[in-house]
């Protein structure tokens, strides 16, 4: 199915020709990690299936007006039954790894007390079909979908106790064949957007000091996550996080503006990353947020710090900084009518993000390995001569592509890449009318198509560089 067929004529023609110089080396590293990222309540479906308990999204999506359309994940590319076909499309990709997550709510329906083997099972399958096609898993805890069951969810301290049991149980089960875990994923959006904005589930509108506390239950779990996950896989998993870190780029490459947007990249993030990576919140964020400061128990910020193996970025839009002679150091420059987007409109495109954001976080924190967990773009997919020719969202990608060759070319840690996503899912809040996929999902008959940018994507893995 994939292919466009061989452009002969044209060659016979006279019409590829051949460059008067060296090109440009646009490769990457031979052992550079190529994968494509899901997650489980955007792909499973199957929400009632072998036993799997509710979720704070199964209630949100089922409440009028909360998501676009009244869309919901209850069947979702019904991939609880399909995986062994998405693994395929992989296949065909010819993907090395893979980055998934588990629904909590599968192993714990009630989040916490007796696991259900049949989830258990579940994702026994799934990673046993990965390996066997070569594919190796790098699995989420933790993206999105907590069990309802929870009292009090996020706000709620011992949510983050729970997801570490749960956490840890599954690193026991798995980590003989799994060998890489992320605790948690984008703990900005889970608990500022369900908990601050309300457009997400739990879909709630908390006081400053409500949103920083759920915040602190957000990385207090990633912590004991860590501790839990070594304490039961097998020795040298490795263990990180999936961050959607908000990265400030430099509006133009000079020191004074680089320092800058060092700076506001520490203190924009000083309630996420910069507390899991520097063991405490920075004065700047106590002082901004003062009675509203969230309240830390003892050895609280030595969990949230446990030392990691490494970190994982989603990266999609850039915030931008330039220097400035106010006590900040800096100044933030909004997006604006004209900024160039995606089909979301929050997607603003800016592919120095993929060089900044990384380079930003390898100066500040030094991690010893970085992974793009999800990069990719929502577009309108328009069927040109039967094929859904994406041109738009393989632009938005080779650019960023690009970017990501300069990083590692200048020597920064980053040893692998997840596109988001393999296919189009349901986009949380704006349901099934966005779509990530690099293949299309024909949601009624669930028959997957693969996209230009599926073909562009699978030919750069082929060549080991940007085509
Ligand atoms: C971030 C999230 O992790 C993922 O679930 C979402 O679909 C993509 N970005 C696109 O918005």
């Amino acid at each position: 199915q994939l292919g466009y067929g061989l452009a002969t004529g044209l060659a016979g023609a006279g019409l590829i020709g051949s460059a008067k110089a060296a090109p440009i080396d646009l490769s990457f590293p031979k052992d550079f990690r190529w994968g494509v990222a899901t997650a489980a309540y955007q792909i499973e479906g199957a929400v009632h299936e072998d036993g799997r308990g509710q979720t704070n999204w199964d209630v949100f999506s089922h409440t009028p007006g909360k998501v676009a359309n009244g869309d919901n994940g209850d069947v979702a590319c019904d991939s609880y039954h399909r995986y062994a076909d998405d693994i395929q499309l992989m296949k065909n990709l010819g993907v090395g790894t893979y980055r998934m997550s588990l629904a909590w709510s599968r192993i714990f329906p009630e989040g916490r007390g007796k696991p259900n083997q049949k989830g258990i099972d579940y994702y026994n399958r799934v990673v046993d079909t990965l390996l066997a096609a070569g594919i190796e898993p790098y699995v989420t805890l933790f993206h999105w979908d907590l069990p309802q069951a929870l009292p009090g969810g996020w706000q709620n301290r011992d949510t983050a106790l729970a997801f570490a049991d749960y956490a840890g149980f599954m690193a026991g089960k798995l980590s003989d064949r799994v060998h890489n875990f992320m605790t948690v994923n984008e703990l900005r959006c889970f608990t500022d957007l369900g908990h601050q904005v309300g457009i997400h589930a739990p879909g709630l509108k908390l006081d400053a000091a409500g949103v920083n506390q759920v915040r602190h239950h957000g990385t207090l779990a990633h912590g004991l996550g860590v501790q839990a996950i070594r304490a039961q896989a097998k020795p040298g998993t490795q263990v990180g996080l999936a961050d959607n870190t908000v990265f400030y780029c430099p509006v133009m490459e000079t020191p004074e503006h680089i320092a800058a947007a060092k700076k506001a990249t520490r203190e924009k993030n000083a309630m996420f990353l910069t507390a899991i990576m520097e063991g405490r919140y920075i004065d700047e964020y106590l002082t901004e947020q003062g009675a509203a400061a969230p309240k830390v128990q003892a050895g609280d910020m030595a969990a949230i710090s446990s030392p990691l193996d490494f970190v994982a970025l989603n990266i999609y839009t850039p915030e931008w900084v330039r220097a400035d002679d106010g006590p900040a150091g800096y100044v933030t420059i909004p997006h604006i009518a004209s900024s160039p987007r995606m089909a979301s409109p929050w997607l603003v495109v800016g592919p120095e993000v993929a060089y900044w954001g990384p380079r930003m976080v390898s100066e500040l924190w030094g991690p010893k390995t970085l992974y793009i967990s999800e990069n990719g773009a929502s577009a309108d997919d328009p069927v040109i001569n039967g094929h859904i020719d994406d041109v738009d969202r393989v632009m938005y990608l080779r650019n960023y592509f690009g970017n990501f060759r300069r990083l590692v070319a200048e020597g920064y840690p980053l040893k692998g890449y997840f596109l988001w996503s393999l296919m189009d899912n349901f986009e949380w809040a704006d349901g099934y009318g966005k779509r990530f996929g690099i293949h299309y999902v024909d949601f009624a008959t669930q028959v997957r198509t693969p996209k230009l940018s599926a073909l562009w994507y699978r030919e750069v893995i082929r060549q080991g560089r940007i085509v």
